[in-house]
């Protein structure tokens, strides 16, 4: 496995690969990798004869007040998790390489809409910076099809969403979300919990899944569930942030009708903001 840290570098290998005629499949990543991270490269594995994975912090998708300087960055350690399942190359590049025009300059990709509830409400600007770094690191790249968790359903939504609208010739594909046993997303923050907090993680869960079951059993008093899972959330200690029963196309407001639904969830626990989703068809 190579690790790389320059454009130069990376347009080196990607051309010999080209050469050879391999797809290229990419999972972007802030690093810090654990097993859903790793499922999404397995996931790569199944689709290209070649997969990058790129590990970069990225400063615009943070507001001031965020975890932008605590980010774990632990590249030693993800280059060596990286060895089964097995990237080819790993694409770790500075703030320069990224935003090559500095941060103040740099242009900015906007999707509306779809980004403005849940996740963009409570962190402003946050899916402007995701959907820039994305389609810088797709330039880059230009792989054929890139990787994305389930878990930040909205997330994997709005990149579609530019992918599609740019005409973007990279295939979207979102990969399952990986859990600990007792059912809590996998995810970099996790570690932020106290040993309490993470007892008790758990539930935001149970709670998405309770209302996963009452929907497929007939309920659709989308509201009245909504709002009883915020008070088991904030009864269990959670400071709710959203909890919303939506369109699993769109996050738009579903009718009685609507078949295909998502529910989601951001709650904050002590230090840890916690996101999970599921995804039901009644
Ligand atoms: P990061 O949080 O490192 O996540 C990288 C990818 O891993 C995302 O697609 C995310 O949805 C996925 N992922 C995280 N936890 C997961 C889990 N438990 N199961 C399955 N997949 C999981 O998301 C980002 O980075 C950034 O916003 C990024 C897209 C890299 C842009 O900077």
């Amino acid at each position: 496995m190579i690790v790389v840290h320059t454009k130069k570098e990376l347009d080196e290998q990607l051309a010999e690969w080209r050469q050879h005629g391999d797809h290229i499949a990419m999972v972007p990543t802030m690093g810090n990798l654990h097993a859903g991270h790793l499922s999404l490269v397995e996931l790569a594995r199944e689709h290209a004869e070649r997969v990058v994975v790129s590990i970069f912090v990225n400063p615009t998708q943070f507001s001031e007040d965020e975890d932008f300087e605590e980010y774990p960055r632990t590249l030693e350690r993800d280059t060596r998790l990286l060895k089964r399942p097995a990237a080819d190359l790993i694409f770790a590049p500075d703030v320069e390489t990224m935003y090559p025009f500095g941060l103040k300059d740099a242009t900015t990709i906007s999707v509306p809409r779809i980004t403005e509830n849940f996740c963009g409400a409570s962190r402003p600007g946050h899916f402007d910076g995701v959907t820039s770094v994305v389609a810088r690191l797709f330039a880059l790249v230009q792989p054929d099809a890139a990787f994305f968790g389930q878990k930040d359903y909205q997330q994997q939504l709005v990149i579609r969403h530019m992918s599609q609208d740019l005409n973007l010739p990279v295939a979207i594909i979102t990969g399952e979300t990986i859990r600990e046993e007792d059912g809590l997303a996998m995810s970099s923050r996790n570690q932020y919990l106290t040993d309490d907090e993470r007892a008790n993680a758990p539930v935001l869960y149970q709670v998405l899944s309770g209302v996963g079951e009452e929907l497929q059993n007939g309920r659709r008093d989308y509201e009245e569930l909504e709002s009883e899972s915020v008070a088991k959330l904030t009864d269990a200690g959670f400071a709710v942030d959203y909890f919303s029963i939506r369109r699993a196309q769109n996050l738009e407001i579903p009718d009685r009708d609507c078949d295909e639904l998502v529910v989601l969830a951001a709650a904050h626990l002590g230090d840890a903001r916690l996101i999970d989703n599921t995804v039901v068809t009644v």
